[in-house]
């Protein structure tokens, strides 16, 4: 398997990911904004993507998109072939976006907005935050790509200030981030992920205490 940044090596893979990015958001009846093959295009053509295939199958897939003037970054569309999925596929994808994205962009906030447990659980991992809409970016056309979701009409209803989606935020300012990874008490894997989960949860109610 091979997981890379993306680049115009890939378009043979475009409409692959289009498809399968459909295919998916029709059977949940929710979730990742639809994209055109062309979108998908130019993200490989500006190397804001990463993909993952094997041999000439398309495996998975996530894209980077900038908003407010580069202050902040998401990470978008993430979806992984049905074939290779519960394999750490999507973990995978999502730390080499993150590495990537930190190393080009490293001003800039990262933020996703999500349904899903398995994002909520890699995102955590990688030390994200979760957050209100008010501190994701404003910008209009970000939210725009909301519009092709089944539930926009809820955005709308409550003035983009909240939906069904979880807003989750990393700060590469904030040093608490990595905070964790120079801990040696934790030894065995699993507890380390366990503990990292719990320590996330515990800082997000402690920081909101704070700010009241
Ligand atoms: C969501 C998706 C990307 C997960 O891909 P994947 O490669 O199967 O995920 P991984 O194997 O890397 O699993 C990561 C973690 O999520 C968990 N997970 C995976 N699928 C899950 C699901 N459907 N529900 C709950 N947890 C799930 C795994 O158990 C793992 O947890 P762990 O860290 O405790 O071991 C994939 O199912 C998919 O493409 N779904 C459709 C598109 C989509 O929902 N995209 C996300 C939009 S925000």
């Amino acid at each position: 398997m091979k997981i890379v940044v993306a680049d115009i090596s890939h378009i043979r893979f475009a409409k692959d990911i289009c498809e399968t990015i459909e295919a998916s958001a029709t059977q949940r009846g929710t979730g990742i904004a639809r994209r055109t093959e062309g979108y998908i295009i130019t993200k490989l053509e500006n190397s804001n993507a990463v993909i993952a295939f094997e041999g000439e199958k398309f495996a998975g897939f996530c894209y980077i998109e900038r908003w407010d003037h580069g202050k902040y970054v998401a990470h978008s569309g993430l979806i992984v072939h049905p074939d290779f999925r519960n394999l750490g596929l999507a973990k995978k994808i999502k730390k080499k976006i993150f590495d990537y994205s930190l190393e080009k962009y490293p001003d800039a906030k990262i933020f996703g907005i999500t349904t899903g447990l398995a994002v909520m659980k890699i995102n955590s991992d990688l030390g994200y935050k979760p957050v209100t809409f008010s501190e994701l970016t404003d910008d209009t056309k970000f939210w725009a790509g909301c519009e092709t979701c089944t539930n926009y009409e809820i955005l709308k209803l409550k003035e983009h200030k909240m939906c069904l989606c979880t807003g989750m935020l990393y700060d590469p300012k904030k040093t608490e981030n990595i905070e964790f990874e120079e801990t040696q008490i934790h030894e065995h894997p699993y507890n380390k992920k366990v503990w990292t989960r719990l320590k996330n949860i515990k800082q997000a109610l402690f920081l909101k205490n704070k700010k009241k």
